[in-house]
């Protein structure tokens, strides 16, 4: 038997060591017993990290769909699969049964299929968090269709770009989306999307809202009348191991976004194993993550993750912080939540209310808490731990990446001793190494260095979408035969990993990754901006914000730099989103830049976050007069 739960600590290590030792063995014993394939694999694995090339489960078949949904039917037919909680506490919650799910899904891959979608198409999916999210990425997998879900807080700006990139054909929305007390016109950011994506010739339209829209003939349907006229029977198309599940767009140094293209077979296996371990997920568990599908969180830890293992898993369609902060926790009595999966920066968000509105609520079914998307700091950790999990709960720190499409250094609850801030040790078959600049492993422990990753794990991405040279240039070219994740680490004195934040130009704010370069050509689209520079800040629920330095062109006229700020917001706002603007805009003569004109970041992040005291030598710099007069003018 492969060892598909670990319940100790020393089971833990054994395991490791033997998925270090044997890879190949024992990332085939855990897809042997724990998936249902068609035809089993020739070969577990081939890999060059040179080219790069990784293959995994290479000649398997299967569907994803089957092991999500169809053999879950026999004994978990009536069992709940999808909890959907709306926005609005005082509408019902709706429990989406696996014999449901599995008609739903089947309808909608056959409505895919009628209009045309066929295997190895991209579709692009940009929906609120409702039960047609999950379903529509479900059905694109039935059909083997590449879904592509654009987290629908995006620009329309940003929703185009990324339709065109991928060279999606057909669009999945809804006429609108409630966030909180407000609603938020999604078909009309679709619509204005469609002016520059001409290839898109369907666009399907779920009813949330219930408001006027505007319906193109010929390419916009509502999906509803369509549902209704398809059959429930709908054959899984039969995949490849290696054949691309997903499409998932990640900022980086670049304006174009990477859009991480993600396996089937061995995507699944990594999914499924992790959800299983990391949340020590029991049948009768109802596991809550409070991502948006539009992430990669949402994507493994919301929909295949804990539907491979027949899990009751909630989405959520609201906030927070409506009708009042003490939603989450309400949510969690009245579902009687087990493990519950969020990000510090709503942890932070939520500390800072009254403890009345946890007080007020039963949270004794918790057995585990989970944190991702940003280090979480030593106080958020300390009162997730202490006033949600009552101490009782294990708080599971996961470090890992859209690219890595699993999570790949945590604390396995109940077996490894947890530490505040650190995400300890590394996942079963992960081998993380640290580097020094001058690419050298630091070996031992209580080093400081740049994560990577030593060996191939069954979900890493396999490329980016069009662009095989960027994924090499950017994951596999800083360190020979290794995968570059971006990020600064430290290993302690046990070995346990602390993960210290980016060492590129990715910003991440209020968990969102973001990459300067886009946001910093979205300002300069400003008619009266020169030049821009923008960095990351210390924030206290954000984590991080964002200070913009801009130079402004030199027109001989005085311009309100009030209104400047809104209108470079605006345009920000545009183009990305309104989770790229900029907390603090500084106007500035000048930005301190290298004798071969790089900006001098450091320098910059050090002004922004107050922290002068060593700027280290200016004196090479081009320019080193600004940097006076940047911090004279500091806001
Ligand atoms: C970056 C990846 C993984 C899903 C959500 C984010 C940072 C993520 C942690 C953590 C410290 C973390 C890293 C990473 N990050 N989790 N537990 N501790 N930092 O996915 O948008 O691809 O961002 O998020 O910097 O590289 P993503």
């Amino acid at each position: 038997m492969s060892n598909y739960h670990i319940k100790h600590l020393e089971e833990y290590y054994q395991v490791y060591r033997k998925s270090v030792r044997n890879p190949e063995g024992f990332w085939e014993e855990i897809a042997e017993e724990h998936f249902m394939w068609r035809k089993k694999w020739d070969n577990v694995l081939s890999w060059d990290f040179s080219k790069p090339e990784v293959k995994w489960f290479e000649g398997a078949q299967l569907n994803i769909t089957e092991n999500c949904i169809d053999r879950h039917l026999a004994t978990r037919g009536e069992k709940t699969a999808i909890l959907f909680e709306p926005n609005n506490p005082s509408d019902p919650a709706e429990h989406i049964t696996y014999n449901q799910l599995h008609q739903r899904v089947n309808k909608f891959a056959n409505v895919l299929k009628n209009q045309g979608v066929q295997k190895g198409d991209r579709v692009c999916i940009y929906l609120p968090m409702i039960p047609e999210l999950a379903i529509s990425v479900l059905a694109c997998a039935r059909i083997g269709a590449i879904h592509s879900v654009v987290f629908a807080g995006f620009s329309s700006t940003a929703l185009a770009t990324r339709i065109n990139d991928s060279d999606c054909k057909m669009v999945i929305t809804s006429d609108g989306s409630y966030r909180g007390a407000k609603t938020i016109d999604l078909k009309g950011i679709v619509d204005e999307a469609l002016e520059i994506c001409p290839d898109v010739n369907t666009v399907l339209v779920v009813k949330r809202i219930n408001t006027d829209i505007n319906m193109v003939t010929g390419r916009d349907h509502w999906l509803q009348p369509l549902l209704d006229a398809a059959s429930t029977d709908c054959e899984p198309e039969i995949m490849n191991a290696e054949d691309p599940l997903f499409i998932l767009y990640t900022s980086g140094s670049t304006g174009q976004p990477k859009g991480m293209v993600h396996s089937t077979g061995g995507y699944m296996v990594y999914a499924a194993y992790t959800f299983k371990n990391v949340f020590q997920y029991r049948e009768k568990d109802v596991y809550w993550c409070t991502a948006d599908i539009g992430w990669i969180t949402g994507h493994s830890y919301i929909v295949y993750g804990p539907l491979a293992n027949g899990a009751t898993t909630v989405m959520f369609e609201g906030v927070p912080s409506y009708p009042d902060f003490g939603r989450f926790w309400e949510v969690v009595q009245k579902h009687k939540v087990t493990q519950f999966y969020t990000a510090p920066t709503a942890i932070r968000a939520l500390a800072k209310q009254g403890l009345e509105l946890v007080e007020k609520y039963d949270l004794s079914s918790l057995k585990v808490l989970g944190s991702v998307g940003e280090p979480i700091n030593e106080e958020a950790w300390h009162w997730y731990n202490d006033n949600i999990g009552k101490k009782n709960s294990p708080i599971v720190d996961t470090w890992w990446q859209t690219e890595t499409g699993g999570i790949m250094i945590t604390p396995i609850p109940y077996v490894t001793p947890t530490k505040p801030t650190y995400a300890t040790l590394p996942f079963i078959g992960i081998q993380p190494a640290l580097m020094d600049e001058e690419g050298k492993e630091l070996k031992g422990n209580q080093v400081d260095g740049r994560l990577c990753i030593k060996y191939p794990w069954p979900s890493m991405a396999r490329t980016i979408w069009g662009n095989h040279q960027r994924y090499k240039d950017t994951y596999f070219s800083a360190y020979k035969n290794m995968y570059f994740t971006g990020d600064g680490a430290l290993r302690d004195e046990v070995g346990y990993y602390r993960i210290t934040g980016r060492v590129d130009d990715v910003i991440i704010v209020s968990g969102h990754n973001l990459g300067t370069a886009p946001i910093e050509d979205a300002v300069n689209e400003h008619p009266a901006v020169a030049e821009s520079a923008i960095v990351g800040f210390p924030h206290d629920v954000k984590g991080n914000a964002l200070y913009g330095y801009v130079i402004l062109k030199d027109t001989g006229e005085s311009r309100n730099h009030d209104n400047l700020r809104k209108e470079i917001n605006q345009i920000i706002t545009e183009h990305i989103g309104p989770i790229a603007k900029l907390d603090k805009i500084q106007f500035t003569s000048g930005l301190p830049k290298t004798r071969s004109g790089k900006i001098m970041r450091r320098i910059l992040r050090k002004i922004a976050g107050n922290d002068t005291s060593n700027l280290g030598d200016t004196s090479t710099l081009l320019n080193p007069e600004v940097v006076q007069d940047i911090m004279d003018n500091v806001l």
